[in-house]
């Protein structure tokens, strides 16, 4: 079976390499439940969270970059009232995690894009429209001449900003201290965001948390994971 051009037309991004990674191998069977489940929780380009048939009143929470879908499934399964918006521009990752969140009985609690999530939150989002964002173990971009990649930039994080309702939090991680520098430097320059350890600092870890796939490999390679979150004030 192969994801028919329609299909892909409408609910994947057209790059098949991003940033010089192949981006776009699936198995049969994650195609079929791509297939099954895109349709009615795709958030696909003509659609907005406005039109995507989310209850009125549910808070809605976005996760970037979320690789497999492990913390999806665990914040979904932690938080029986939200919707979360997963964005992802790895299709095997979209399609890995549309199989998880199926198994756990999650999936028809989220909305999920295959979209870069610049994209999503200037054209798919309304101003204070999001209780939260989620952003774990971002790719690091090591090199000097990609940090303009990282997804942590500071019209990213205006932008972010303009989509939070008062009172909404950012909430990151990174196994990479210099990330985690440059993210809380940016956030902690960012108007109306409130580091809740104080400018300059990181939160402890959260016990109850999971242990993501990047956050394990940077274990695994001796690294601890520095954690921040932020809340919108109110005006
Ligand atoms: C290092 S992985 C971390 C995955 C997962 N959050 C974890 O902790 O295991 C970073 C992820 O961000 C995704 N990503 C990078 N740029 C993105 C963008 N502009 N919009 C959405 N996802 C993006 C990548 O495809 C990748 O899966």
């Amino acid at each position: 079976m192969r994801l028919s051009k329609e299909f892909r037309d409408q609910y994947c991004q057209q790059e098949m390499r991003t940033h010089g990674r192949k981006n776009g191998f699936v198995t049969d069977g994650q195609e079929a439940r791509l297939l099954k489940w895109l349709p009615k929780i795709g958030l696909p380009k003509g659609k907005t969270l406005n039109n995507s048939g989310i209850p009125e009143g549910s808070p809605i929470v976005m996760e970037i970059g979320f690789g497999n879908g492990d913390f999806l499934v665990y914040t979904a399964q932690n938080n029986p009232d939200w919707i979360l918006i997963g964005v992802e521009i790895y299709l095997p990752g979209v399609a890995k995690a549309v199989g998880r969140l199926e198994d756990a009985g999650v999936i028809e609690r989220t909305r999920i894009t295959q979209l870069p999530a610049q994209f999503v939150l200037e054209h798919q989002v309304e101003p204070e429209q999001l209780d939260g964002f989620i952003i774990n173990h971002p790719d690091p971009w090591p090199k000097a001449r990609h940090h303009k990649r990282r997804i942590i930039q500071k019209d990213m994080a205006a932008m972010m900003v303009r989509c939070l309702k008062p009172g909404g939090f950012i909430q990151l991680a990174s196994d990479i201290e210099e990330l985690a520098k440059w993210m809380r430097d940016i956030l902690d320059d960012t108007p109306s965001l409130r580091n809740i350890a104080g400018k300059g600092g990181y939160i402890a870890r959260d016990d109850g948390r999971i242990f993501t796939k990047f956050e394990q490999r940077g274990i695994n390679a001796g690294r601890k994971s520095h954690f921040l979150h932020y809340i919108k004030e109110e005006s």
